[in-house]
C-alpha cells in the first residue's frame, strides 16, 4: 500500500517561504515512494472558531472536507511559519474544526489519533520558525498524532530560495527531503504493521488507519 501524506501549510501567502520549503520536503515523501497531497488551507475559507456557530449550524462544510482528507491520508507533512513564537492563527483555527465530532460521530480527536507527523519550518530570522514547531508539537501531541523527531527549520529563509523556489544551499535541500522521506518510512511501517496485524486477527475495532485505502 503506498503511504498517503496530506501536506499543509500554515501560511496562505502567495510567495510563502514555508510553502516552498513543505514542496521541496514533499518531494523526499514521493522519492520515498509516498504519495503526496497538497492543500492550501485558503482554499478552504473557515470561519474563526465559534462555539455558538457550530451548536446552531454544525461543523462548516469546509472543516468537513478537511476532516475527509485526514481520514483518507496515513500522515501529515507541516510547514508552519512563527509568528510570535508560535503557529499561525490559520493552522490552528483548521486544526479546531477538524477535531470537532460530526453531528452524532465520534470524537474529532479520533480522526488524528495515531497518524504521523512531521513538521517543518522557515523564517527569515536566525531560528528559523523553530519555536513554532515546538508549539506546534504540543497540539499535534494532544489530537494523539505521533511527531517525529525528523524536523528542519530553515533560517534566513527570504535569502534561501532561488527564483524557481529551490534550495541554494545543497546541504538545506537534502534536510528538508529527509524529512519527507522520514515521514513515509515511518507511517509505511506502522501501515505495513497494521495491515499484518489484522490479517493475524489481533485488531479489532475501529482505528483511523483504516479509513485510508
Ligand atoms: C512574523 N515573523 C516572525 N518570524 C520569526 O522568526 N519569529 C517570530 O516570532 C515572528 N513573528 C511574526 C509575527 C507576525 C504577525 C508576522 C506576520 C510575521 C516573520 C515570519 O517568519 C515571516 O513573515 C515569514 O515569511 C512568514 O512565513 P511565510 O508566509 O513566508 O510562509
Amino acid at each position: 500500500m503506498q503511504t498517503k501524506i496530506l501536506c499543509v501549510c500554515g501560511s496562505s501567502r502567495r510567495d510563502s517561504l514555508n510553502q516552498k520549503l513543505l514542496e521541496i520536503a514533499a518531494l523526499g515523501a514521493t522519492q520515498e515512494g509516498g504519495a503526496a497531497t497538497h492543500i492550501r488551507l485558503r482554499d478552504f475559507q473557515l470561519p474563526i472558531y465559534d462555539g455558538d456557530m457550530e451548536t446552531t449550524h454544525g461543523l462548516p462544510r469546509q472543516a468537513l472536507e478537511l476532516k475527509e482528507l485526514l481520514a483518507q491520508h496515513h500522515a501529515l507533512l507541516i510547514a508552519t511559519p512563527e509568528y510570535n513564537g508560535g503557529y499561525s492563527g490559520l493552522l490552528k483555527n483548521a486544526l479546531d474544526w477538524m477535531s470537532r465530532p460530526t453531528q452524532g460521530g465520534p470524537s474529532g480527536v479520533q480522526g488524528f489519533s495515531g497518524k504521523f507527523a512531521a513538521l517543518v519550518s522557515a523564517s527569515p530570522g536566525a531560528l528559523g520558525g523553530l519555536r513554532s514547531q515546538i508549539v506546534l508539537q504540543m497540539t499535534l501531541s494532544k489530537l494523539g498524532l505521533l511527531v517525529i523527531p525528523d524536523a528542519f527549520a530553515l533560517s534566513r529563509a527570504h535569502e534561501a530560495f532561488d527564483e524557481w523556489g529551490q534550495l541554494k544551499d545543497p546541504a538545506a535541500d537534502q534536510l528538508a527531503r529527509e524529512v519527507g522521506a522520514a515521514l513515509v518510512r515511518r507511517a509505511g511501517t506502522s501501515t505495513n504493521g497494521f495491515r499484518q496485524a489484522s490479517h493475524d486477527g489481533i485488531h479489532s475495532g475501529e482505528s483511523p488507519t483504516r479509513a485510508v485505502n
